[in-house]
């Protein structure tokens, strides 16, 4: 189980340290940094399919992406006796990000590129991966360091000593996808695949272009697209090889009365929903925008291959708020089987989600520009140290 995420520099995220339980549920105002926070998970996962730094070039570059507030914030800037002002850099500002669990930890810098007037690359304002490291137990020491990235250069343990390992990594890529010796470091594998396992799920289509509003080709399908265009192939992987019952327990929860139906034609799979009322059930592409979400987040919750940690962002887009507490104990009884965090900003969701005793719910606020965990004592940070340059 992940046990905390420590994040530097990112937007508003100064200096993060989440702690993660089984169900984490982040709410706070609009510009809190809840997208924030999602983004920067979703930035470690892209660091394992070596897609971190193009990931950061759609958000506007890293340059635009750090925090851009002072180094510090002083007492007196608190209290608002001095004005906030640029400190002296101690170090260059870099975006830091980090995940840590029982067995694992690992963390990624990335830096702006040093300038180098006589280059004449087109790349020159690509970020560049500074530090990363793999290492064992939660938290990083220099002496449970398992794999160590500086800059380019490469050193794996080799029980008290360390290997140089031959390969130059370029700087834009992550050592988790381009290393990849299992006899050289089985622990960075084994982590890449986790990571490489989470789901997200932010952007299932419901408008009247949306996949899954038509027929397609329907194949076993264990895990929901991200987009949800595979959901009638989904569901009826869930009604074969998943819990069918629970899947039927949760829909009627939502729409009691309702049946799906998933069928064939030339087309493809199609998914219908008969409804208590109606004289014939509605097709995908009749259905409103939020019995479609919903249907597709009883999938996505329900998968029958749950994953080892799953994120959802604002899940309550376009629902009806009569569905909201049939969601929050969907959300609750899929965080059984797989590690979930939920941002939300939607009231009777998190009141529904908040009353499970296994779940931890933080709400974000706004300081001087910096985000921060309201409430967060000493006792509820987890303990982080990065890697030292
Ligand atoms: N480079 C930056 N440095 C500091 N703050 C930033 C930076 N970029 C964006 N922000 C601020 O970070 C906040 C992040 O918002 P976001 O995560 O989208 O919030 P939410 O999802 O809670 O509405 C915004 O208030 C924005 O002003
Ligand atoms: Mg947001």
């Amino acid at each position: 189980m992940l046990r905390a995420l420590a994040v530097d520099n990112y937007r508003s995220l100064r200096k993060l340290r989440l702690p993660l339980d089984q169900l984490t549920l982040i709410t706070g105002a609009n510009g809190s940094g809840k997208s924030s926070l999602y983004r920067s998970l979703r930035l470690l996962a892209d660091a394992a399919q070596n897609r971190v730094v193009p990931a950061l070039a759609l958000e506007g570059g890293l340059a635009s992406t750090l925090w851009a507030g002072p180094e510090d914030i002083t007492r007196g800037m608190r209290t608002g006796d001095v004005p906030i002002m640029g400190t002296v850099r101690n170090e260059p500002i870099n975006l830091k990000l980090g995940i840590a669990g029982d067995e694992f930890g690992y963390s990624l810098e990335l830096g702006l590129p040093p300038q180098d007037p006589s280059s004449t690359s087109m790349f020159l304002g690509d970020p560049h991966v500074k530090r990363e490291a793999v290492w064992a137990g939660a938290v990083y020491r220099p002496a449970s360091a398992l794999v160590e990235r500086r800059n380019g250069l490469l050193q794996v343990r080799e029980g008290r000593s360390w290997q140089q390992v031959g390969t130059m990594l370029t700087p834009f890529d992550s050592m988790l996808s381009q290393y990849a010796d299992p006899a050289g470091a089985p622990e960075m594998i084994n982590l890449r695949e986790r990571i490489r396992g989470w789901r997200f799920y932010d952007s299932l289509r419901t408008d009247a272009e949306a996949p899954a509003r038509r027929s397609r080709v329907g194949t076993f399908t264990p895990v929901l697209a991200s987009d949800g265009a595979d959901l009638a192939a989904a569901w009826q992987t869930i009604e074969e090889i998943g819990d069918s019952a629970l899947l039927e327990e949760s829909l009627q929860d939502a729409f009691p009365g309702a049946q799906v139906q998933i069928r064939e034609d030339a087309g493809g799979f199609r998914l219908a929903m008969r409804q208590p009322g109606l004289l014939r059930p509605l097709e995908a592409a009749e259905l409103s925008d939020g019995t479609l979400r919903y249907l597709m987040l009883l999938a996505a919750l329900l998968s029958p291959r749950p994953p080892e940690f799953m994120a959802l962002n604002e899940p309550e887009t376009s629902l009806h708020p009569d569905l909201l507490p049939a969601l929050g104990r969907l959300i609750v009884k899929a965080s059984e089987q797989c590690q979930l965090i939920v941002v939300s900003h939607a009231r009777r969701l998190i009141s529904a989600i908040e009353a499970h005793e296994g779940a931890r719910c933080w709400q974000l606020e706004k300081a001087l520009g910096e985000t921060t965990l309201l409430g967060q004592g000493l006792e509820d940070t987890p303990a982080w140290h990065w890697p030292a340059r």
